[in-house]
């Protein structure tokens, strides 16, 4: 196998912060809130530690490890990538899953992050500064998204509009490239986004009691609630397997992104230390800033019992409907209204680029494509299959893409590579790789946890998995009748979207093969 010349990043900071920006996404700041909440407040921080240790950091090294092996051979994406690892033909049809998972997240993630550029217009210009009611905010997000003809919106062209631009504005910076595009981007947002962070967790610090009618609404029982752990919870496996699939998607881990990004660092280049970096800065924003504005601000103005039922109701009531609320009711609202939603925006875009690096660093890889075609036709796939989670919204049909992409796809394929990298490619070979050109000596324990306690917890969580939530999701327990049709019809994208991924690494093989013999 040939060495090949590639790319690369533009300097240190500039990797640290795409990777960083790669991690810190809606997840941090929406998701993370919302189980804390639902799984036992400070319970939950005890699972999701562990996990960050067991689980978060070993796979980070593992990835990056992964990521720049692969790039050394001229591959971007982990087809080429597992093909390295391990010498059999069905290696590189395994590794279409870490194709497949970030381009399924990409196409309902690229959605839900248009609204976030909406609302900071909304909030700009005060749209939604007459609706005071949880009701009435609701209605106004539902119709929006089109899903009721409510007196707000009456069609979805505004929805579709912010798309667009979103889309645009995502396929612009991939079409300038890795480090006029991808770096730049990061090297301007991420500042910004923890500036946004910080002034907004320092306006809900200092709301202290805004009723004084509930004078335990107030902030500081707000992060009591998300910090004070109710023990009995932990029996629960649920509460387990939450903490760990929040681990994988807050940390972009399991899904080929960080293996993209680390394609294009240079063989000498730290992982060690870079990982570690990357990880720390995304549990700050994850834990400490995420922490510590939708949850406690809820709680001052709605108090503890409303507070949960709202995250009950999930992660777009708590960023979509009570934060503008609460905007509705604090001096310069407006201001920290488009703050927020900026910041939202800022964090969503600096992840969903990365999510389509593995696709276009396949078609360049692997098909030889230029960058600026393999672009287009990223753009042209996502543009067709982000239609149904549009217009099919409520019936399910982006919440069947979360599950299977968003929180089963990541353990799958996080299970499937560590067991190559530790197992295959062998655990000697792999901790030459991970601490080859290290800046940081790394504990040899994690050499016994990446080879055991890693691929064992993850095996354990994965057949968790399939027993409470995979096989019900499948059978269609729960489901309202009425969706059934428009799941069936999500499966079959993203079935299709596979069988396209395998047909072109099939396809991809036989042309580089014949070209070498050729
Ligand atoms: N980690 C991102 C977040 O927290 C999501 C993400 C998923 C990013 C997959 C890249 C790939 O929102």
């Amino acid at each position: 196998m040939a060495l090949v010349r590639r790319e690369h990043w533009g300097s240190r900071i500039g990797l640290i912060l795409a990777v960083a920006g790669n991690a810190v996404g809606l997840g941090n700041f929406l998701r993370f809130p919302v189980k804390a909440a639902q799984n036992g407040g400070g319970a939950f921080m005890i699972p999701y530690f562990i996990a960050f240790i067991l689980l978060g950091i070993p796979l980070m090294w593992a990835e990056w490890a992964i990521g720049r092996h692969g790039g050394k051979y001229g591959h971007g994406s982990a087809p080429g990538m597992f093909d390295v690892l391990w010498k059999s033909k069905l290696a590189k049809y395994v590794g279409a899953l870490g194709i497949w998972v970030s381009l399924v997240i990409l196409i309902y993630y690229c959605y839900i992050e248009s609204w976030t550029l909406g609302y900071s217009v909304f909030s700009a210009v005060g749209l939604y500064f007459n609706e005071t009611t949880f009701d009435s905010m609701k209605s106004f997000l539902l119709s929006y998204q089109g899903l009721t003809r409510g007196d707000h919106f009456t069609s979805i062209l505004p929805a579709y509009f912010f798309l667009l631009v979103t889309l645009g504005l995502n396929f612009w910076v991939l079409g300038r490239g890795l480090t006029a595009g991808i770096e730049k981007l990061a090297k301007i947002a991420m500042p910004l986004l923890f500036l946004f962070a910080v002034v907004l967790v320092v306006r809900v610090f200092t709301l202290g009691t805004p009723d004084p009618a509930h004078p335990d609404w107030n902030v500081w029982n707000g992060l009591a609630f998300i910090w004070n752990p109710n023990f009995s919870k932990l029996k629960d496996a649920s509460i387990w397997l939450a903490a760990a699939g929040q681990i994988f998607f807050t940390l972009s881990l399991g899904q080929g992104t960080i293996h993209a990004y680390a394609s294009y660092l240079r063989e000498k280049d730290d992982i060690a230390l870079s990982g570690l970096a990357t990880a720390a800065t995304n549990e700050f924003a994850e834990v400490i800033l995420g922490g510590s504005i939708a949850i406690p601000v809820a709680v001052a103005f709605f108090g503890l019992t409303a507070t949960q039922e709202i995250a009950t109701g999930g992660a777009f009531n708590l960023g979509f409907v009570s934060m503008p609320i609460i905007f509705t009711k604090i001096p310069g609202g407006p201001l920290f209204g488009t703050l927020w939603f900026l910041l939202l925006f800022f964090a969503g875009i600096t992840s969903s680029v990365a999510m389509a690096q593995p696709v276009i660093s396949f078609l360049r890889d692997e098909f030889g494509m230029s960058h600026k075609k393999a672009t287009w036709t990223l753009a042209f796939g996502t543009f067709l299959c982000i239609q149904p989670v549009v217009f099919f919204l409520g019936r399910g049909f982006l919440d069947e893409m979360d599950f299977w992409a968003g929180t089963f796809g990541l353990a799958a394929f996080a299970l499937i590579e560590i067991l190559i990298f530790a197992w295959v490619f062998g655990i000697d070979k792999a901790w030459s790789e991970i601490t080859k050109g290290a800046e940081l000596k790394i504990p040899i324990v994690f050499k016994y946890i990446i080879k055991y306690v890693t691929p064992a917890y993850l095996l354990f969580i994965f057949i968790m998995w399939m027993i409470q939530e995979a096989v019900p999701t499948l059978a269609m327990t729960h489901v309202d009748p009425a969706k059934v049709p428009f799941i069936h019809g999500s499966r079959l994208l993203m079935t299709l979207i596979l069988i396209v991924l395998l047909v072109l690494i099939g396809v991809a093989w036989k042309r580089n093969r014949s070209a070498k013999n050729g």
